[in-house]
């Protein structure tokens, strides 16, 4: 019989890093990535999309019941307008219910039969996959975090002024931590990685060490 996928659950405000250092897991490991955030996106992205209101927590619901891998890949997810009605949608239960089987199917049958799964997100140790053997909690000053939003919009051409992003970037944080279903917070047993004076390559090489040192056989 194949053994249990190893899951790594790596969670985290926007910007602290978790998706470039959760890609960067996944290949090194060899393991399947899923970025989380993009099924709320996809939902936030079709409210809007359809024209209703993110706040009406039963359409969300049920555009989130029906949501398909090509919402998934729409190029828009990206954008701000979406991540702010995706922290609206994923404060309503009925639509984190609807999204909680997904993300456990990828982590207990990672695609491509990949012994494990990296999942970024913001709940993935604490209610998506409380059992998950590695869990890493990445966090960032938020100033530090606002002016790698900032250069990363500015990356892609579009204008951007500092004080707007960390404005926006407060009023998401206080969203998502201060929901009363699945907040953002470090699960108990989480390895809290701080990156605001971190390099990515710092970040990945602490994660890597925590990972090993947690997979090895001794340890249950
Ligand atoms: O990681 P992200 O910025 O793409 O996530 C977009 C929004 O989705 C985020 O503000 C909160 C929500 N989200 C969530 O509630 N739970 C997750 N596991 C992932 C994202």
């Amino acid at each position: 019989m194949s053994e249990k996928p190893v899951v790594i659950a790596l969670d985290g405000p926007a910007a602290a890093g978790k998706g470039t250092l959760g890609r960067r897991l996944a290949a090194h490991f060899g393991y399947a990535y899923l970025d989380s955030g993009l099924l709320y996106r996809a939902v936030g992205w079709r409210m809007l999309t359809d024209g209703l209101d993110p706040a009406d927590s039963d359409a969300a619901a049920a555009v989130a019941a029906a949501l398909t891998e090509e919402d998934l890949n729409s190029k828009e997810l990206r954008e701000d307008r979406v991540a702010n009605a995706a922290t609206i949608v994923a404060a309503h239960p009925a639509v984190r219910q609807a999204l909680v089987g997904y993300q456990r199917r990828f982590a207990a049958a990672p695609p491509r039969d990949a012994p494990g799964a990296v999942i970024d997100g913001r709940d993935i140790g604490t209610v998506i996959c409380p059992e998950a053997r590695c869990k890493i909690f990445v966090d960032a000053h938020v100033d530090v975090r606002a002016r790698r939003r900032l250069k990363e919009l500015q990356d892609r051409g579009v204008e951007s002024i500092y004080s707007r992003v960390l404005r926006d970037m407060e009023e998401r944080d206080a969203r998502d931590r201060n929901r009363p279903i699945a907040p953002l917070a470090p699960a108990d047993d989480a390895f809290q990685l701080d990156t605001t004076e971190l390099d990515a390559d710092a970040a990945f090489d602490l994660a890597v060490d925590f990972i090993t040192a947690r997979n090895k056989p001794d340890k249950s």
